[in-house]
């Protein structure tokens, strides 16, 4: 049996870790395939390192792009990987395009396809990762939940109860298993993090950092917040460039605690934010490293395909309105904050729950996915 496990952009390289890790300790010949949606160093292969991975069996150097086009480029370059590979099951991570396309071009060659963090639901169009979420689910094989909401998201499209199984958080096993390593490093005091309590800053998403009144409204409120607590704020490439290009850069670098840096490696980058005090981001995974840590987190977006984090855990979606992102932020210095519970599952054990699934399921069908004999019966 041949398994491979396709990765593309920063938030899938702490879930494909421990997916990989566990195949291995199992004795399975599972390898990683990288299609280079993401390409910097600091977005990619520093994870490799301090995720204890293996160099990828083969990178695709697929890069940057329009949607259309980064996607195309990734079907055109993964197609001879498995017609050369001939792989038995291909993992899917998360809800990047690199997913999506790995998940159309392995279908249609009737290669079973298990999506790992399947059935999440923003609801919300305007999100590319809501698209690919949508078709990764409707056409891959077998679909690996994290939480109940995601079943029931499932169940609502008619999604036939046999291809679902529940696993819980796989982000989490990583989360856990590197917590002590990422603490020791000493990130805060490295960075030169200025007093012993601060907060953690990301933004990426188009809708925060593509609009300049946008962009600039919410780094108005963080540099306003930044007088109260410290903040320190990692800047994702596509921010960064949005800053330089909308002339806010020296607005930034004038806010005497607001520390700006690079994009961090994952063990920098959860020795500080496991040490923070509050959380304000737009990130996916972050609402869930989060919860799990029991660290308030406001969320600076209008809805969560993440509720979950909402409903059991420390997080507030508290969309784009400084008013609201202010007056929660007091709360939490004033409070302390909401006390949340660790969701179901999220206990560092989901990659072993992932091996046991995908071997139940091609114990189940061999080679012949469920989804190929559905349609060859149309
Ligand atoms: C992608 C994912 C998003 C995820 C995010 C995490 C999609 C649709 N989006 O968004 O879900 O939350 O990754 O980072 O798949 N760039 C670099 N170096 C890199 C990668 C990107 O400089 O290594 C710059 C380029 O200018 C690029 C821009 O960042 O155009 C955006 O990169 P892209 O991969 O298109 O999307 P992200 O915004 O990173």
């Amino acid at each position: 049996m041949t398994l491979l496990t396709i990765v593309g952009a920063r938030p899938n390289f702490m879930k494909a870790a421990p997916i990989h890790h566990a195949f291995a300790r199992a004795g399975r010949d599972h390898a990683i395939i990288h299609t280079g949606q993401h390409y910097d160093a600091a977005m990619s292969k520093v994870f490799f390192e301090d995720l204890g991975l293996p160099e990828p069996a083969e990178y695709l150097g697929v890069g940057s792009g329009t949607h259309a086009a980064q996607t195309a480029n990734v079907m055109l370059e993964l197609e001879p990987v498995f017609d050369r590979r001939r792989p038995d099951l291909v993992l899917v991570v998360g809800d990047v395009n690199s997913t999506m396309a790995a998940t159309l071009v392995a279908v249609k060659k009737r290669i079973p396809v298990a999506h790992v963090e399947a059935g999440l639901r923003s609801r919300d169009w305007d999100m590319p990762e809501e698209v690919n979420r949508v078709v990764t689910d409707t056409i891959s094989d077998l679909l690996l939940t994290p939480s109940a909401d995601a079943d029931d998201n499932l169940a609502r499209e008619g999604v036939d109860p046999k291809r679902i199984v529940r696993v819980g958080n796989v982000m989490i096993d990583s989360l856990l298993g590197f917590l002590p390593q990422a603490r020791s490093q000493d990130t805060p005091a490295r960075l030169g993090v200025p007093g012993p309590r601060f907060g953690v800053v990301t933004l990426h998403r188009p809708s925060n950092v593509d609009d300049p009144a946008t962009l600039d409204r919410l780094l108005g409120v963080l540099i306003e917040l930044s007088a109260a607590l410290p903040l320190v704020f990692p800047v994702h490439p596509r921010t960064h460039d949005r800053i330089e290009a909308f002339g806010l850069a020296p607005r930034l670098a004038a806010a005497p605690q607001l520390l700006t840096t690079g994009p961090l490696g994952y063990l920098d980058f959860l020795g500080l934010f496991s040490a923070a005090a509050m959380v304000i981001t737009d990130s996916g995974g972050l609402q869930e490293e989060t919860t799990a840590l029991g660290i308030p987190c406001l969320t600076v977006r209008e809805n969560t395909e993440r509720p979950v984090t909402v409903s059991e855990g420390t997080n507030i979606v508290v969309g784009t309105d400084p008013d609201r992102i202010r007056s929660e932020a007091s709360a939490i210095l004033d409070g302390g904050g909401k006390a949340g519970r660790v969701p179901e599952l999220w206990d560092g054990h989901t990659a072993e729950r992932i091996v046991d699934a995908v071997d139940g399921f091609l114990a189940r069908t061999g080679r012949d996915s469920p989804a190929a004999r559905r349609d060859s019966s149309r």
